[in-house]
């Protein structure tokens, strides 16, 4: 299938099935993150895979409880090694680096045929806790990885000429 066909068909997953993610797929999309680009190739990032059932219960219990977060077969904690290395534009690099690189993990969890839904809303401290991350790092975002139970259909997304201009804003 063409690139875009993968881009248009993704829509975020919460109803996930109990069907496993097969391993070599996990890794496919593990390396998709692992080769993903970041500012001065600093690859600032560690990517933690979830999947016993214990500790997800625990992880949903440290994002109040969500039940998607629970029932995903598959949980990776985008977390990053550096937080403070800001980019010539002024803007810290961390939260740029570490979402090109679950983007890219997310585009091959669609390629693998499997569901994705990005999840910020966690407790930052009770998450690194859970995870045994170490004081100075941080837990930018949780990836959700899974079989859907049923695909959603796609969410409105802006129109092209509402969001794109050409030369000038
Ligand atoms: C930065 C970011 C944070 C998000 N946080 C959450 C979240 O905490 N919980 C959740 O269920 N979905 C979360 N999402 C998924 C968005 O709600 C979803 O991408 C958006 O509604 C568009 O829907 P779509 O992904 O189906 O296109 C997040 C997405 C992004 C990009």
């Amino acid at each position: 299938m063409e690139l875009l066909s993968f881009i248009k068909n993704r829509v975020s997953i919460r109803n996930f099935s109990d069907e496993p993610v097969n391993l070599e797929a996990l890794k496919r999309i593990l390396e998709a993150g692992r080769l993903a680009p970041s500012a001065k190739n600093r690859q600032p990032w560690r990517f933690i895979v979830i999947r016993e059932k214990e500790l997800r219960s625990r992880v949903q219990n440290a994002s109040f409880g969500q039940n998607h977060v629970g029932t995903a077969p598959v949980i990776i904690a985008a977390c990053t090694t550096n937080v403070d290395y800001r980019m010539p534009n002024g803007q810290l690099s961390y939260p740029i680096d570490i979402s090109f690189a679950v983007s890219s993990m997310m585009l091959q969890i669609e390629a693998e045929g499997l569901g994705s839904c990005v999840v910020t809303t966690f407790d930052e401290r009770e998450m690194k806790d859970v995870l045994s991350i170490p004081y100075l790092m941080k837990v930018v975002m949780l990836l959700l990885v899974g079989h859907s139970q049923e695909k959603p259909l796609p969410t409105e997304k802006k129109a092209f000429d509402q969001v794109i201009s050409f030369d000038h804003w």
